[in-house]
């Protein structure tokens, strides 16, 4: 492994690995065992969208394992004044050890990695959300033991959460069904190549507008954020649009009596989730979220060579 910038680039091993490394880190945290596997080392965390669970998550974990973290807002830095993404890659190449950004385009992220001499790793584009979806599939073992075979449906916008659940489901043989308007379903390119990674792990892939089709028998309910960051301009009428997708009371039956709910979060109650449904008992959300610190230090200690555990 040596950037994390899809999930399409990683081995179902590479996964298991990082899933691994997971939960013993969660362990030394949990028992207070200190683990400085990347003493001396900087991470560099480029933003030009907002964060609070990322940005949190990726420093205190830095922190954690004995290094140093750097918030490089694009308003401070002079990559949000016009420097190339290639200088920028050049320079910070020369001082840090590995770059994590969250950005709009999916080709800036690739060209970071191409251009520079470290790890780079995707904290979301538009495009894609590759570490949210490693921590909800930790999640998702974590609390069902398993995730060859089971059922994952989501409701709602085709985004870069979505693109990112479709890779991560078919390379882990977990079958994924996802209910989308038309006009806002998944990437076509994201969704071929999660059906070729479906063929050899043996997952199902459903593509439908319907969203109890989706949601039937389902061992995990997922939902996002019906207006991404960017899209604030369409909210209006992107509500009218995805009504009917609401994960509420009466949807949330029809999936298995044991499902459980998951939101990459930060959720608007009221919208594309109600309020019983994420407050409520099947909902795993800040299981979820703090999951993002065990499988973010464990891609850091994989990706800036912190040796095993
Ligand atoms: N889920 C997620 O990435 O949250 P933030 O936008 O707060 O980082
Ligand atoms: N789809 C959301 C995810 C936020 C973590 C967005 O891109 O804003």
């Amino acid at each position: 492994m040596k950037h994390l910038l899809s999930l399409y680039d990683l081995s179902a091993g590479e996964i298991e690995e990082i899933f691994r490394l997971a939960e013993k880190l969660k362990k030394y945290v949990k028992e207070g065992v200190q683990h400085p596997m990347l003493k001396g080392k900087t991470l560099g965390m480029i933003f030009t969208k907002s964060s609070t669970r990322t940005r949190v998550s990726f420093e205190v974990g830095m922190y954690q394992l004995g290094g140093y973290a750097l918030f490089l807002s694009a308003g401070d830095i002079q990559l949000g004044r016009g420097e190339t993404v290639y200088d920028t890659a050049q320079v910070l190449s020369r001082y840090i050890d590995c770059i994590m950004i969250r950005t709009f385009k999916q080709s800036d992220v690739e060209d970071l990695a191409r251009y520079g001499r470290i790890p780079v790793i995707n904290g979301l584009t538009d495009l894609m959300h590759p570490c949210q979806i490693l921590a909800d599939l930790f999640t998702i073992y974590e609390q069902k033991g398993a995730l060859k075979g089971l059922k994952l449906a989501y409701v709602g916008d085709g985004n870069n959460v979505a693109n990112s659940l479709l890779h991560g489901c078919a390379k882990t043989g977990m079958d994924i069904a996802v209910a989308s308007p038309r006009g806002f379903e998944c990437d076509p390119k994201i969704i071929s190549e999660a059906r070729s990674d479906a063929e050899l792990s043996g997952s199902r892939i459903v593509l439908t507008q319907d969203p109890e089709e989706a949601i039937k028998e389902a061992d995990v309910v997922y939902t996002d954020t019906w207006v991404s960051m960017g899209q604030e301009a369409e909210k209006e009428e992107r509500i009218k649009v995805f009504m009917p997708y609401q994960v509420n009371s009466r949807l949330f039956s029809l999936a298995k009596k044991d499902a459980i709910f998951l939101h990459c979060l930060p959720a608007y109650r009221g919208y594309e989730v109600t309020k019983e449904i994420i407050d409520g008992p099947r909902s795993a959300v800040f299981d979820e979220a703090e999951n993002r610190l065990h499988v973010q230090k464990a891609i850091m200690v994989m990706l800036m060579g912190g040796g095993r555990i």
